[in-house]
């Protein structure tokens, strides 16, 4: 995956402790800055704020994340953990999705699905499956949160347009005790700036931000 190539900034963990953050987590998917999700993004970090909530809005192409080598370590390693731990910077972004109160994926879709660097860093949540399946308490002890989604298309057309990245954005945050409402879609968004010219799509985006901080505000009870 392309991107900075550094040094984890934090000591990574193998096993967390709950302490959630007081801010929505909003992530930038696409490989494109300053397209439609990043504008989606900055409607609903806006949402958020006007609600009264705190958003903090975070691009996955500034972090340097590794694939997934399937080797099967986290199977076998009694606290799940992963061998590139160490290597790039996967984990940071799972601090902080684990201490989202709730999360919104902002990002488009490329061939149906959700963009490479995006599924790169989903691949490598194989340890928190692993976890989950063993029973981990660690993992097991974190409350019950929503995620959402904001996808966009830039064809105008296309029944099944979401359902991949849909799919899999719903079963990666069942390891996350997060469950995924039904996405919010964007069809014939293409050229940069075509989502901001649509008013319908800029109020949709804005009301996704409330939504996500109510959420957020049920969490942190
Ligand atoms: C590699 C790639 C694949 C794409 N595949 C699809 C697709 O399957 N369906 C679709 O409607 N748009 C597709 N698009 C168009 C993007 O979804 C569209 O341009 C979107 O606005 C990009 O979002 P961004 O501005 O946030 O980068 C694709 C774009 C790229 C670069």
């Amino acid at each position: 995956m392309p991107g900075p190539s550094v040094e984890p900034s934090v000591e990574p963990s193998v096993e967390w402790s709950v302490e959630l953050s007081r801010s929505v987590l909003i992530l930038e998917c696409s490989h494109r800055a300053g397209g439609n999700s990043d504008a989606a993004a900055e409607l609903v970090a806006r949402g958020v704020r006007e609600a009264g909530g705190e958003a903090r809005v975070v691009a996955l192409r500034d972090y340097n994340v590794l694939a997934c080598l399937a080797c099967r370590a986290c199977a076998k390693d009694k606290k799940s953990a992963c061998v590139l731990r160490k290597k790039d910077q996967a984990e940071e972004l799972f601090a902080l999705l684990l201490a989202a109160p709730s999360v919104v994926f902002c990002s488009p879709v490329y061939f149906y699905a959700l963009p490479s660097l995006c599924k790169t860093w989903i691949d490598r949540s194989q340890r928190f499956w692993e976890a989950r399946r063993k029973g981990d308490a660690w993992l097991l002890q974190y409350p019950e949160r929503q995620g959402f989604a904001c996808l966009v298309g830039g064809q105008p057309m296309g029944q099944k347009l979401f359902d991949g990245a849909r799919l899999t954005l719903k079963y990666f945050l069942v390891n996350f005790a997060m469950t995924l409402a039904e996405p919010v879609g964007f069809r014939g968004k293409d050229e940069r700036g075509d989502l901001l010219a649509d008013p319908l799509a800029v109020d949709r985006a804005l009301a996704l931000g409330r939504e996500a901080w109510a959420a957020a505000q049920g969490a942190l009870k």
